[in-house]
């Protein structure tokens, strides 16, 4: 069974760098077979990993878009879109890559949304584990693209419209009815002076706390250098804390 962790979260709270960790940890400890999902639109996982992508699912369906009122009625437009998207995942060390890319433009995508949906379960389902960086408005779930969410980890700093979104996402999870089993916060950024008040505030709001990752000297250096944050040394702070919350949602996935 594949099992399915999305990242969400204001602008700039570390969803990517978390995802990029994540994915690091999990390639690291060889879990199984990982597929990482870029579903931000302003995508930046691809960079933060260190990797390069050249083409997205918005690209693919755009030409499925324009392509499929001239395609002859008897052909099936869903394995020929389907093999469209196999050849957008990029294959690198121990993970593929998936960039969802732009979101709808102008246009009628209902048809060729309904055939990515489908296809979009389908792929996802040869993987272990799928780690999906989102945006804070759950762009690509709300419409269902990716639908399944076995984890929903919503990233937070020690700011009020940090909290504030990560309560926002919990209504729209639910008011949008997503298959989200499970929705946890992640404190990111965390300095010592900060914690035990931030824990409080989760806890006053009843968001269950995961995991604190601290503010960690490492990612701001690698940020300011250009150098992506999934290449970084080994002990780093942050990224033994982010060890830690994927061997616990591993723990009650197997459970
Ligand atoms: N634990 C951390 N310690 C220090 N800097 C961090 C940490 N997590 C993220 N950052 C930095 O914060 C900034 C925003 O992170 P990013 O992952 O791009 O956020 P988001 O994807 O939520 O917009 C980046 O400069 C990143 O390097
Ligand atoms: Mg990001």
């Amino acid at each position: 069974m594949t099992y399915t962790i999305a990242i969400t979260g204001k602008g700039g709270t570390g969803k990517t760098a978390i995802a990029a960790m994540l994915i690091r940890h999990l390639v690291e400890s060889e879990v199984g077979v990982v597929l990482a999902v870029d579903a931000d639109p302003d995508a930046n996982l691809a960079d933060v990993l260190g990797v390069r992508v050249e083409r997205t699912v918005g690209d693919m369906r755009e030409l499925m878009l324009e392509s499929v009122n001239d395609l002859p009625p008897d052909i099936n437009k869903e394995s020929m879109f389907q093999a469209k998207i196999y050849e957008v995942i990029e294959e690198f060390k121990g993970y593929d890559l998936l960039v969802m890319g732009r979101p709808d433009g102008p246009g009628c995508y209902c048809y060729v949304n309904n055939l990515l949906r489908g296809i979009m379960d389908k792929v996802m389902r040869n993987y272990d584990v799928v780690v999906i960086d989102t945006a804070a408005g759950l762009e690509h779930l709300s419409r269902r693209l990716i639908r399944n969410i076995d984890v929903l980890l919503v990233i937070t700093d020690a700011s009020r419209r940090g909290i504030r979104t990560a309560e926002r996402i919990r209504e729209l999870a639910s008011s949008l009815n997503l298959n989200v089993k499970k929705l946890y916060l992640v404190l990111n950024k965390v300095r010592d002076e900060s914690r035990t008040e931030l824990e409080k505030v989760a806890r006053e709001l009843s968001l269950e706390v995961v995991g604190s990752v601290p503010y960690d000297e490492h990612i701001a250096m690698l940020d300011l250098l250009d150098e992506p944050v999934g290449s970084m040394e080994n002990g780093s702070a942050a990224l033994e804390q982010v060890r830690e919350i994927a061997k616990r949602l591993l723990a009650t996935k197997a459970t």
